[in-house]
């Protein structure tokens, strides 16, 4: 163990943010004058609406509950027969693959880019079988995937795309926003997201096959349009409310500036940890525009004498804000997929023959070897060049300090 710096170099506390303030206080006062905090054309949902299309112009958006249900509404929109497959990233929330599971159908991994840690175009065309109906691209920590690749894919096909935006607000594959390549875009706002309202959600399409359709499967299957009340299919309720509306229309203000500040962030470490032995920064494809959720790095641990998690807690030390790793495992990995313990210790989709899925045998050798040695630094639009040069400045010394 290394003895612990009398001065860290990182030697002031995080910045913090302040999220809230004017804008979401003026939201909410009006919203309380309101009759109703009903969704349905409320005046902050409506708002919320016109905002979210001013940056992701797409013709049907239906706000929802969290990340999670948008892209559950999005597969369901598909209307997925039991064994269906939807090919879905290793490393990503499990809001990725609920809405897979539920709907009777099954969350196919496919392995990663080793650089941009999100899939690998090639890995995806090997796991397409006569079964897939959809990719889910994930976009990590605000990386765009390939959309170019994934969508040719796609539609040679003919499946649909899903694009999964919870962590990538505001990034851009060739200058179009991420969520209007696909035939959805799904959207988060969580608490822990670049904008947020506690929780929230939005799936948006431009299609006119999915799009006239779409709200029915976040709203029972209602048809709030016709009105009347005779749900032709399974659907639940996944409906945003005015109170979660009116914060997330006045943080949707605020988007371009955090995104702007967050990006410019992530490309200075980026550049200023050129020098660090052993440290490998994320690869933005030329082109498009990463919008830093959070930056994750590998190590190339062959390059150290000590093993990541001494190294983080040299970081640390140095008052950098580091973790070792992100998710513990790969999703499939986690015991809920171990133990195909998806309805009651069941899988009926699998015991009535649908599939023959068995994630005690799946392996993606890139994304657990970018889970075993990648390091998560904390990043938020709050910090300051100065800041952000003391951070690449402690890596690089811890680098050469603990570096073979
Ligand atoms: C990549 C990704 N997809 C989906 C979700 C689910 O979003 P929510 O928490 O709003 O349900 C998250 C949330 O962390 C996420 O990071």
């Amino acid at each position: 163990m290394s003895t612990p710096p009398a001065r860290p170099i990182v030697d002031e506390p995080v910045p913090s943010l302040t999220r809230w303030g004017a804008e979401e206080l003026a939201r909410l006062t009006a919203m309380v004058q309101q009759s109703s905090l009903f969704y349905w054309k409320g005046p902050q949902t409506t708002a919320l609406l016109d905002e979210f299309r001013r940056h992701y112009p797409l013709k049907y958006c239906f706000p929802c509950s969290s990340g999670s249900a948008s892209l559950h509404i999005a597969v369901a929109a598909l209307r997925l027969r039991p064994g269906d497959e939807v090919i879905v990233a290793p490393i990503t929330d499990m809001g990725s693959v609920i809405g897979i599971l539920y709907q009777q159908g099954v969350p196919v991994f496919a392995d990663l880019d080793p650089h941009t840690y999100n899939l690998d175009p090639a890995d995806v065309r090997r796991r397409i079988t006569g079964k897939t109906r959809a990719i889910m691209a994930v976009h990590l920590a605000g990386n765009p995937c390939d959309l170019t690749a994934l969508s040719a894919l796609a539609r040679e096909h003919n499946i649909a795309l899903i694009e999964d935006c919870a962590q990538s607000w505001g990034a851009r594959h060739l200058g179009t926003p991420v969520g209007l390549i696909g035939d959805f875009g799904c959207y988060s706002f969580n608490d822990f997201k670049h904008i947020a309202c506690g929780d929230g959600g939005i799936v948006a399409t431009n299609s006119e096959h999915y799009g006239p359709g779409l709200s029915k499967w976040g709203d029972k299957s209602y048809d709030r349009v016709a009105g009347g009340r005779a749900p032709e299919e399974l659907a639940p309720n996944y409906r945003i409310s005015e109170p979660q509306s009116a914060v997330a229309v006045a943080q949707l203000t605020k988007l371009n500036d955090i995104v702007a500040r967050r990006h410019h962030a992530g490309e200075l470490l980026t550049s200023l940890l050129a020098g660090a032995p052993g440290v490998i920064p994320p690869r933005v494809a030329a082109g498009d525009t990463h919008s830093y959720w959070f930056y994750m790095l590998r190590l190339d641990l062959a390059q150290f004498t000590v093993p990541r998690g001494e190294i983080t807690a040299a970081l640390n030390a140095e008052g950098v804000p580091a973790t070792s790793g992100y998710i513990p495992t790969t999703v499939y990995r986690y015991p809920v997929f171990q133990n195909h313990n998806f309805f009651g210790g069941t899988w009926p989709a699998r015991d009535a023959g649908h599939t023959a899925m068995d994630y005690r045998t799946v392996s993606c050798p890139v994304a657990e070897a970018i889970l075993n040695d990648c390091l998560v630094l904390k990043l938020n639009e709050a910090m300051s060049d100065a800041y952000l040069e003391k951070v690449a400045r402690a890596v690089t010394t811890v680098a050469r300090r603990l570096g073979k």
